[in-house]
């Protein structure tokens, strides 16, 4: 069959290609040690499991949910967001629950795009929002993020390109992959640059707990409504990668707008997952921080392998990965994570499937024991 022309342009997702091959390997006997993808391998708080066991046995959650999601767990997102981010959002009309950010990215797309409009994407970034746009229909116009200016966009080079039909723009601080931190006054550049330019910003957040002290919002920022929406995730700060939800904040008429197109993608989220995910917001610090020792711990131990293949690093990133220079004796980080992969048996990931932007560079996740990243260094040291 022929596929449809929005999906030119758009091939399998990397990840799902390159397991597929690590998978082979691991028939052959090779036990790949995966340092390549983002998925927390610890559990969610007890609670939150407790929570969903005592919701799913009863008789009653099993229904179709509302589109809009549980009032409980609106509510939950609205405390939330004001304790962690000092950010005021009406659960009833300001808030809405998603099956995971990344399909909230989609909708997003599917919502505002047209085929004449462009999207700006952050490049290195997450890969999802280039196929999202490309599905969507839109022309996708990278802006390059440089090391020498702290992964933040180049505002005057920006202001040089044409920015007439640029209509939705992607940005994620932590950014992932290169775990810069956003400051106050980026979000407000931002923001005025949205403004200035009638462009809706779409702010990705789903690492603000990860190796970071002071989680922030973009919402957190004077008229941030106007003109930007935010993304955020359980995956990473609850360990609930696998149990898909997220969600969506920002001014009544976006998430109304955006409501459209969802309700008739898909529907409302399993109410035990929904009354779960909302246990797991009432988490104190305490969570977090027993989190981040153990990611701090295992970040010493990739630092100690990125040493070992001659990579340089900023230690001072947020988020679930380590970010690297790769050594000037390999042509691009693929070349580096393909020999280390051949070599070792240790899978990194070449930060060029993030963009040209990252070509030169690796990302290691922080997603694996101490024992599998120790085993790791013992492997590339032989
Ligand atoms: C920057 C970024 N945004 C969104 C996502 C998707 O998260 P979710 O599990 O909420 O769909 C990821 C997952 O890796 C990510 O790295």
């Amino acid at each position: 069959m022929e596929v449809s022309k929005r999906l030119e342009g758009v091939g399998e997702y990397y990840f799902s290609q390159k397991l597929r091959e690590i998978d082979d390997m691991n028939k052959a006997g090779k036990q790949v040690i995966n340092l390549g993808i983002g998925s927390p391998d610890l559990p969610p708080h007890p609670d939150v499991i407790k929570t969903l066991q005592d919701e799913a046995a009863k008789p009653n959650t099993h229904a179709y949910q509302n589109y809009k999601g549980s009032p409980v767990f609106r509510n939950a997102i609205s405390k939330w967001y004001k304790k962690w981010y000092d950010v005021d959002l009406n659960p009833e009309s300001e808030i809405l629950p998603l099956i995971g950010s990344k399909e909230g990215i989609m909708h997003v797309c599917m919502t505002y795009i047209n085929e004449e409009d462009t999207v700006l994407i952050p490049d290195p970034g997450y890969p999802t929002y280039k196929s999202a746009a490309t599905i969507a229909g839109a022309n996708v116009v990278p802006y390059t993020l440089k090391e020498e200016n702290n992964w933040f966009p180049d505002f005057n080079e920006l202001e040089k390109t044409d920015l007439k039909n640029v209509k939705l723009m992607f940005l994620n601080y932590p950014e992932m992959p290169t775990g810069q931190l956003p400051t106050k006054e980026l979000f407000q550049q931002l923001i005025a640059f949205a403004k200035k330019h009638d462009i809706l910003l779409c702010h990705d957040n789903p690492y603000s707990f990860i190796l970071n002290k002071a989680p922030m919002s973009i919402l957190s920022i004077e008229g941030a409504k106007d003109v930007a929406i935010e993304l955020n995730s359980f995956s990473k700060s609850h360990n609930m990668a696998g149990w898909r939800v997220g969600m969506l904040s920002g001014k009544k008429e976006r998430i109304d707008e955006i409501l459209r197109f969802k309700s008739n993608m898909d529907s409302g989220m399993f109410l035990p997952v929904q009354l779960a995910a909302a246990k797991a917001l009432e988490l104190g610090q305490d969570w977090h921080d027993k989190l981040n020792e153990v990611y701090s711990k295992r970040r010493e131990k990739v630092f100690e392998l990125l040493q070992l293949l001659d990579c340089k690093f900023d230690r001072k990133q947020a988020g679930l990965f380590v970010w690297a220079a790769i050594p000037a004796m390999f042509k691009d980080g693929y070349e580096l994570s393909d020999s280390v992969l051949q070599k070792s048996n240790v899978f990194i990931t070449p930060g060029g499937i993030f963009g040209n932007g990252g070509n030169k560079y690796v990302r290691v996740s922080l997603c694996a024991t101490e024992q599998k990243i120790e085993e790791a260094i013992k492997r590339i040291k032989n």
